[in-house]
């Protein structure tokens, strides 16, 4: 079993795949984002035996993430692996995806073992999808959304709610992933990495946005759990699920459940702070499972009670210089 400090049991673990992407989302990324030389990444036999170190442990649930999984080629191969897991010991394998090539890979997904992804969508207006994305690619993922459905993935959109952005069209947004059978999860920004904006001038609060759907809808708070950082609510008129995940407004580090894992096998405890742990080093230097497992133990010594992101003046600096995209959230 894997439990920290605060006797918090880790039965989680997300796993980046890839730092790379085919989009540059603004509050990711600059345009100019510096990736990692292929020689660093682990390959697709580490990254297995990684995850099995984590089952072997009493992971339960293992998230792919990137930058966005399926830009890496061998992904699928990495993902019947996992899929062979499932019932002894693992329950289950998700992936989180921008949804540009979920299209032609959704059916070998499922085949794979998948039942649900989580697909970011910030919005559905072309402009702004290009301007947040800066790329001009939101048809192929609302064909890859469509796909999925259609493969009979359980879908759940998230959408990074953006100041003056997609801010006035949450409500459309909702109502449109609730009509196509979708849950919906709106996130706060968080200050990770150097990006070409400000994170002051696109933070949105959801207390906020929640105030103001509530005086449209009836939000009633949910039983439905993912153990995830999401509180989720049922939308009366709407018949569909709406989560909140507010690091920056509600605090919900103490429910925390994961740890995530890096594309060189980096194992950072905590998304927001905190210290790191070398698993490659382990992986390659011979050390054998034992190595890894001593790793594993150091990491959960570690593992910080909260986050420290702050987002409360312009100008300020992240509160980590890693994006978001190398550890994939
Ligand atoms: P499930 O609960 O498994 O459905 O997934 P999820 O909502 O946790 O995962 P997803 O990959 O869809 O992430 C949604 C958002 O939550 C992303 O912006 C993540 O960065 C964020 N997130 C996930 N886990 C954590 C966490 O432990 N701490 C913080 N601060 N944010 C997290
Ligand atoms: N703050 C909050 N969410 C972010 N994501 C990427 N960068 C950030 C950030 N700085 C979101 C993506 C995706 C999920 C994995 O994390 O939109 O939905
Ligand atoms: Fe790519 Fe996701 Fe970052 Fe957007 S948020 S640039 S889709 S990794």
């Amino acid at each position: 079993m894997l439990v920290d400090s605060f006797q918090r049991r880790i039965t989680y673990l997300r796993l980046s795949v890839t730092d790379r992407c085919d989009l540059r989302c603004t509050y990711c990324m600059p345009e100019k984002m510096r990736f990692l030389p292929k020689a660093e990444v682990l390959t697709l036999e580490e990254l297995h035996r990684l995850a099995l170190a984590f089952i072997a442990r009493g992971v339960r649930r293992i998230r792919l993430t990137g930058g966005e999984p399926l830009v890496r080629r061998d992904m699928l191969d990495l993902v019947r692996a996992l899929g062979r897991q499932i019932g002894e010991g693992l329950d289950e394998v998700t992936l989180t995806t921008n949804g540009t090539q979920l299209a032609q890979n959704a059916e070998a997904l499922r085949e794979a073992g998948v039942r649900r992804v989580n697909v970011s969508l910030d919005t559905r207006d072309p402009v702004l999808f290009k301007q947040l994305t800066r790329r001009d690619m939101l048809d192929r993922v609302l064909e890859g959304i469509a796909a999925a459905k259609h493969a009979g993935l359980e879908v759940k959109l998230n959408t990074v709610g953006l100041k003056g952005r997609n801010e006035d069209e949450l409500p459309d947004l909702i109502e449109w992933a609730h009509g196509q059978g979708h849950a919906i999860t709106l996130i706060e920004a968080m200050p990770l990495g150097e990006v070409d904006e400000d994170r002051f001038d696109q933070f949105l609060s959801l207390e906020t946005v929640r105030a103001r759907l509530e005086k449209r809808w009836t939000l009633t708070p949910s039983g439905h759990r993912t153990g995830g950082p999401a509180r989720y609510f049922d939308v009366a008129e709407t018949g569909g699920r709406l989560g909140l995940i507010t690091p920056l407004t509600q605090n919900f580090c103490e429910g925390c459940n994961r740890v995530r894992v890096t594309t060189t096998g980096q194992l950072y405890p905590c998304l927001g702070g905190g210290e790191r742990v070398d698993l490659r080093a382990a992986l390659r230097d011979g050390g054998g499972d034992a190595a890894l497992q001593e790793a594993m133990d150091r990491a959960m010594a570690i593992k910080p009670q909260r986050h420290a992101f702050a987002i409360d003046a312009p100008g300020q600096a992240p509160a980590q210089p890693r994006h978001m995209s190398v550890t994939g959230g």
